[in-house]
């Protein structure tokens, strides 16, 4: 039986990860966080000592990396190499290697290559920055969820603090402006919103309203 996609895309820190998974749980489906994977692949990088901005280094390391997902109680769990890295991943140093080594085409072709994987055997919701646009071309329902950047900053501060991290609102405001503009104007899959994509603006949404709002949308569709 065909199976059903729902692909949210959208830049860093609009709250993809929270609603996907909101409205996965809802639906009884597998949420998917593709951010996770490349993150896991940057993971390996620094751990390596790799100079990031070496694309054939990188993507040497990269094509000989062993990347699984697993699910326990809707929460994925990242396995690299056979370890669960999920709480190695979400620093700010992490996620700023990420969108340096997330523009290589070889890194991007495995990890496509696997996501198209999952969403062939499982009814999922799938959350990245070109799932609608070029991971799965034909899912069933597409979101672009955004956010103002300076809403989004204040967010990942409240995550970062909460992890007993430092955060300085306008250094993360800075950050989440420059990834954003890495990840829209890289030349491989950058961060767009596709045709048949239905935007919602989550600046002055709670998470709750932004779940309703696409769970409308799906039953709409
Ligand atoms: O969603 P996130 O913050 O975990 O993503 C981390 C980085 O990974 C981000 O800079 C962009 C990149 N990424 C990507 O290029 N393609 C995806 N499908 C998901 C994430």
């Amino acid at each position: 039986m065909k199976k059903i996609s729902i692909a949210i895309d959208g830049p860093a820190g609009a709250g993809k990860s929270t609603i996907a998974k909101r409205v996965a749980k809802q639906l009884n489906y597998i949420y998917v966080d593709t951010g996770a994977m490349y993150r896991s692949m940057a993971l390996a990088c620094l751990r390596a000592g790799l100079d990031l901005n070496d694309e054939e280094k990188v993507s040497e390391l990269c094509s000989g990396l062993d990347v699984t997902l697993r699910h326990e109680n809707g929460e994925q769990i990242i396995l690299l190499n056979g370890e669960n890295v999920n709480r190695w991943i979400r620093t700010q140093e992490v996620g700023n290697a990420t969108s340096v080594i997330a523009v290589y085409s070889k890194v991007r072709e495995k990890l496509v290559k696997l996501q198209r994987q999952l969403a062939k055997q499982e009814n999922i919701v799938m959350d990245g920055r070109d799932i609608g646009s070029c991971v799965l071309p034909n899912a069933d329902v597409k979101i672009y969820l955004t956010a103002s950047a300076r809403v989004r900053a204040e967010r990942r501060c409240k995550e970062l603090l909460e992890r007993g991290e430092e955060a300085d609102i306008d250094v993360v405001e800075r950050d989440i402006i420059d990834r954003d503009y890495r990840d829209m104007h890289r030349e491989i899959s950058p961060l767009v919103q596709a045709e048949d994509a239905v935007m919602v603006d989550a600046s002055d949404m709670t998470i709750e309203m932004v779940t309703d709002r696409i769970l409308e949308i799906v039953y709409a569709g």
